[in-house]
């Protein structure tokens, strides 16, 4: 019940960029919680399937109790770029959502048309990895309506999110995040502007070295998760989850940390480079560190 004012409170549509692993995490997140969603993708391939990866999400999250299932599913849309997107306002969207590929240029570009395009009051949200809310800040002449928020994959499961305030990030687009987040019954966690902010900052490198171990002939993949998993309450072990981030969104994240940190620990080590450059990407692709036969992300 609680839940269903809060969505009354938004009344609003969501704009979601990037039809990829997370987009579409998001949008299963949003419509599973009656908030109708405009999802916008150039790769049409990718946008022609996701409307049916996110209505499995969706099904698969409710049979689990992850979304509540008295919520009328919102409506899901879908259009290769905002210019195209038809509804765009009917309702005007309370926040856009980007979650595009980790690169700090594109997200600069994409964060310059939105704000371009979406009406002033318009909460700008990037679900970046690890690039500085403040870097991204600068692509915008409106940063106090940009917002770090980063939902951890998958989204429509994981009830914990990770909110980055930047140096400019205003009170109002505080308020309008809190308030979103609270429809969709996710409990923000704001923490400070940073590569990598808490989670990717710790994650990515120990995953990296995890990948290393392996390397190493030290052990095998299976034994490098059991370890972590059985001694260390990893919940799935730092391979598995390296499979579902996606082992080339891993590779961005990290050299966009070795980048600001200059910490070695985040060079991605060879063999997931190696791994990137064959396509072994994790679920995504059907294989990683382990075999996906036939249930790609
Ligand atoms: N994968 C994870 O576990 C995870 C977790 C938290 C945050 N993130 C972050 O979320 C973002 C998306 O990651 P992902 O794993 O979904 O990547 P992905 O590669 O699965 O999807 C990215 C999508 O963005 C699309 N895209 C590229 N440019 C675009 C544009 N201008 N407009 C709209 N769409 C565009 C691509 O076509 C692709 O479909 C990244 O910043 C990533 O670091 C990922």
């Amino acid at each position: 019940m609680a839940a269903e004012n809060d969505t009354h409170a938004v009344g609003r549509r969501l704009t979601v960029l990037g039809a990829g692993v997370m987009g579409t995490g998001i949008a299963a997140l949003a419509i599973g919680h009656g908030i109708p969603v405009s999802l916008i993708d150039p790769d049409r391939r990718r946008l022609a399937e996701a409307p049916a990866r996110v209505e499995r999400m969706v099904r698969m999250a409710r049979l689990m109790d992850a979304l509540p299932k008295e919520s009328v599913i919102g409506v899901l849309v879908t259009a290769a770029s905002l210019a195209e997107d038809a509804t765009a306002d009917d309702p005007a969207p309370v926040a856009v959502i980007e979650a595009v590929t980790e690169d700090a240029d594109a997200k600069a570009k994409v964060i310059a048309e939105v704000s371009a395009l979406v009406a002033p009051g318009t909460a700008i949200v990037s679900n970046t990895s690890a690039i500085p809310i403040d870097e991204l800040a600068r692509a915008t002449a409106r940063p106090a309506e940009l917002i770090g928020t980063h939902f951890m994959n998958p989204p429509h499961l994981i009830r914990t999110v990770e909110v980055i305030r930047g140096t400019h990030t205003g009170e109002a687009t505080m308020d309008t995040l809190r308030a979103l987040l609270a429809a969709l019954r996710r409990e923000p966690i704001v923490v400070a502007d940073a590569p990598g902010f808490v989670t990717s900052r710790i994650l990515h490198p120990m995953i990296n070295d995890a990948v290393r171990v392996v390397a190493a002939g030290t052990a095998s993949v299976e034994s490098v998760d059991r370890l972590m998993q059985g001694c260390l309450g990893h919940p799935t072990g730092p391979l598995r989850t390296a499979d579902l981030i996606g082992l080339d969104n891993l590779v961005d994240s990290l050299w966009v940390l070795h980048e600001r940190t200059g910490d070695e620990r985040c060079r991605p080590c060879d063999l997931l480079l190696e791994m990137v450059r064959v396509g072994r990407l994790g679920r995504k692709s059907g294989h990683g560190f382990y075999a996906y036969e036939g249930e790609k992300a």
